[in-house]
């Protein structure tokens, strides 16, 4: 049901947009300003990205093909809609071979900051499968995790709730951090329910190997029903000058108007799904020369162990069975993958107006407050919050009505013995 796909939505009193402002407020005024750097939808997308080919190094059953077969199997296209990037559908993986086909695309731009706008519009989805858009840096005198990582969105199976997590050297904590104040997303819990993963060391103690400093989002974020929502737009902001990493997610159709425009100003957007501090506890400078990635792996490092969980009891195809490993199914079973492919609407990167100035990066926030003109800053901010408020009560505005009209037809469907209370509507929702 489209409702329970964003449910931040159900808050529809104006409480909402006034914590919004104060928000704004309390974690810095005056945001950074962006430009557009690039648009990777103009030109040729493919030219801009390497086809890395080579076995996946987190273990999946995948044959990850060059340019050219990917061109020739299909795998990847460009669309009346936008790009399409898949995985092999249509046949059995052969005895012998590394695995199912897919591809792993890395950019050849490198970043070392910047604001990151996807637009979906349908994102991969499958038992088996392990997909990711991320981002990370290596190069031969800097082995991974030297340079860092930042996997912007990453799920599992049929997962419907995003990740995002950050993977690092020694010291780069984020304990410090509270769900629910910083971001709206929670911790993913470590070896044990007790400890969250909150250490981005790779090798953090009471944490998987490799897990990360892991955050999961909001049910919908991911798989089924945000496809069926027509996706959404995610912005990850990697910011070394304000000291943090953050992400904000949008059903499609749901974006601000800023980030339609053009003209994005994260300080719009409230609380953030996913939120990490690059200052004291993790200093920025642990992300280096990061390319973006698309993949879809199967099975693998973290697709395989989950696998009997997920999807254990689920029948496959006409033969309705099931099978004992991720790999047995991922070989046998080509139509399980017909969903398991990205359509890519939009990918922009904006990039700081005063980005790539050394002296920001060192002297931080004092650069940062000289450099503007604070009164005008406050005045254009408050104009910008002004619009922005207005575009999310005409959101509320129309969110109350469908509301209502779910509610009634809901009273409507109640049976006498229904349990009391049932179909009413909750206290803390106010019209
Ligand atoms: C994997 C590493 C790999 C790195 C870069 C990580 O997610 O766990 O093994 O070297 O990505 O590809």
């Amino acid at each position: 049901m489209k409702l329970d796909v964003f449910p931040q939505i159900l808050a529809p009193n104006l409480a909402f947009a006034v914590g919004m402002v104060l928000w704004a407020f309390l974690l810095g005024l005056c945001g950074a300003e962006y430009v557009h750097h690039e648009d990777y939808m103009d030109g040729d997308f493919f030219g801009k990205w390497d086809f890395i080919s080579g076995d996946d190094p987190t273990h999946g059953f995948v044959d990850y093909v060059t340019a050219e077969k990917a061109v020739a199997e299909n795998l990847v296209r460009t669309t009346s809609n936008g790009i399409f990037i898949g995985v092999d559908n249509r046949s059995r993986v052969a005895g012998g071979s590394r695995g199912r086909m897919s591809v792993r695309l890395e950019s050849i731009q490198r970043y070392n900051d910047g604001l990151f706008i996807i637009s979906l519009e349908h994102a991969p989805i499958g038992c088996g499968s392990w997909p990711a858009f991320w981002m990370f840096g290596e190069d031969e005198n800097n082995v991974w995790p030297e340079w860092g990582e930042f996997d912007i969105m990453e799920w599992i199976h049929e997962e419907e709730s995003v990740s995002t997590t950050l993977h690092k050297k020694e010291n780069c904590t984020q304990k410090h951090l509270y769900p629910g104040w910083h971001m709206k997303a929670k911790w993913n819990k470590g070896k044990w329910p007790s400890v969250d993963a909150s250490d981005c060391f790779v090798l953090a103690d009471g944490q998987w190997t490799n897990q990360g400093c892991s955050q999961r989002g909001m049910h919908g974020s991911i798989g089924e029903g945000f496809n069926a929502a027509g996706g959404g737009t995610y912005a990850a902001e990697w910011d070394p000058i304000a000291g943090h990493m953050r992400v904000w997610i949008w059903q499609a159709g749901q974006e601000p108007e800023d980030v339609i425009n053009k003209r994005p100003n994260p300080e719009l957007w409230g609380q953030p799904e996913f939120y990490f501090s690059l200052k004291d506890d993790c200093p920025p400078t642990h992300f280096k020369n990061m390319k973006l990635v698309f993949d879809i792996t199967f099975c693998g490092d973290l697709g395989e162990p989950t696998f009997r969980d997920h999807c254990g009891r689920k029948g496959f195809g006409s033969k309705q069975r099931t099978y004992t490993s991720c790999v047995d199914m991922v070989r046998k079973e080509f139509s399980a993958f017909d969903k398991t492919y990205w359509s890519v609407q939009g990918l922009d990167v904006y990039r700081r107006a005063d980005a790539g100035s050394l002296s920001g990066l060192l002297e931080g926030r004092a650069t940062e407050k000289d450099s503007v003109d604070e009164r005008q800053c406050r005045s254009e901010h408050a104009n910008q919050l002004q619009k922005r408020i207005k575009e999310l009560e005409s959101i509320l505005f129309m969110k109350e009505a469908e509301l209502k009209e779910l509610y009634a037809l809901l009273n409507q469907a109640e049976t006498p013995d229904s349990p009391p209370g049932h179909g009413r509507r909750p206290s803390s929702v106010a019209f």
